[in-house]
């Protein structure tokens, strides 16, 4: 199930439980009734089982995919479980009451307002958080809410695997180690050897593969990027811009569109200065946090790291521009 549609139900759930407990005070608390109450007493009752038909079918898919899921929980899934199991709790025994002891209907009240006190809370730990993370922003997050992985090393191998075994067996391709730069420009050649035997995303999801399983180490220790090469970038000349513009052709294009919002590979970079925030962390758009991303990516992308200072320099100059 995918997290739109789960939001869309959980969304549903807890407008049940609202109708619920309006009708509940309706009925209840006042001494003459405005509406019909043998109507909305039955519309309580339909609504009631349509409550307990969707907390089933809901979690029937979460729980397919708690037992499915790799590794530890979060908190907030841990609470978020905690709460649906106690709304599952306090539930049955207000089913019990109403179908079985009916003598202990007296206490049937309370029981109500804690089902909707804890479907309010299942439904702000699901989709409440969801849907606050989509008004921030935080891309990251939505992508790991919705499980969806932008660019999985096992696509890339299972590439690897297929597409390039076409010309030559793989042991050319394990018997060395290139860095990621180096690899991505591997590729390229490949892919201009024959055209159309392999999409300029496949070429990236290849890359990135190759860099994390065949990487050279070339990046690490390197000093941090000077304060001043930072307020230089703002008085940088247009040889630097397209020097940097050279090497994100050379090097970016692969996964990155510079002229477009749509996803390549990884997010598109129009506008990536300009916007308050980073398309796929939801980081604000500094030049320490792009630099952060080519040096120590946050997911999928390959460390650039390896450039040097001067030339990442570069880069950002040109991606002032976009
Ligand atoms: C159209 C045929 C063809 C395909 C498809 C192909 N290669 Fe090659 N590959 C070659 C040829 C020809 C050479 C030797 C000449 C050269 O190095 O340019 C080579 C050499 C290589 C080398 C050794 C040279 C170097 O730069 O280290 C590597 C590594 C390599 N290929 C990786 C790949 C990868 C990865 C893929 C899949 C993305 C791929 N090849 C797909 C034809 C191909
Ligand atoms: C092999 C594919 C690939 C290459 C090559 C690549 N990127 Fe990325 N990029 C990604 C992916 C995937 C993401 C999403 C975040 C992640 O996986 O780290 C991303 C995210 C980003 C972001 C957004 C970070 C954020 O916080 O939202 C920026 C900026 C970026 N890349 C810049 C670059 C630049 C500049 C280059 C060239 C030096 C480059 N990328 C090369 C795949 C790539």
């Amino acid at each position: 199930m995918t997290v739109e549609l789960k939001s869309f139900l959980s969304i549903f759930f807890v407008l049940l439980a609202l109708f619920q407990f309006w009708s509940m005070f309706e009925l209840l608390g006042r001494k003459e009734h405005r509406l019909n109450p043998r109507l909305l007493r039955r519309l309580h009752q339909v609504s009631g089982y349509t409550f307990v038909a969707l907390y089933l079918l809901i979690s029937y898919y979460c729980l397919r995919d708690f037992a499915a899921a790799k590794g530890e929980v979060s908190p907030r899934g841990t609470l978020h479980a905690f709460v649906a199991f106690a709304l599952f709790v306090v539930l049955a025994l207000k089913i019990l009451i109403i179908r079985v002891y009916k003598q202990l209907k007296g206490g049937v009240r309370q029981y109500g307002l804690v089902v909707f006190v804890l479907a309010l809370g299942v439904g702000a730990s699901s989709t409440g958080y969801y849907y606050l993370m989509r008004a921030t922003g935080n891309q990251y997050q939505i992508s790991k809410l919705s499980g969806q992985a932008r660019i999985g090393p096992v696509s890339g191998a299972a590439l690897l695997d297929e597409k390039c075994t076409r010309c030559h067996d793989l042991s050319r391709v394990f018997d060395r180690t290139k860095t990621a730069e180096g690899w991505v420009q591997t590729v390229d050649r490949m892919r201009e050897l024959l055209p159309g035997w392999i999409a300029a995303r496949e070429g990236g999801l290849v890359a990135a593969y190759l860099a994390e399983i065949r990487g050279a180490r070339a990046s690490e220790g390197k000093p941090r990027f000077v304060a001043s090469a930072l307020t230089a970038l703002n008085s940088v000349d247009s040889t630097t811009r397209d020097a940097g513009h050279d090497l994100f052709t050379s090097i970016c294009v692969y996964c990155h569109y510079p002229d477009r919002d749509e996803d390549k590979v990884g997010p598109g970079l129009k506008g990536l200065f300009k916007k308050p925030r980073l398309p796929f962390s939801g980081r604000p758009a500094t030049v320490e946090n792009v630099l952060s991303q080519l040096r120590n990516p946050i997911d999928k992308m390959p460390s650039f790291a390896h450039l040097g200072d001067e030339r990442l320099g570069t880069i950002l100059a040109y991606l002032q521009t976009l």
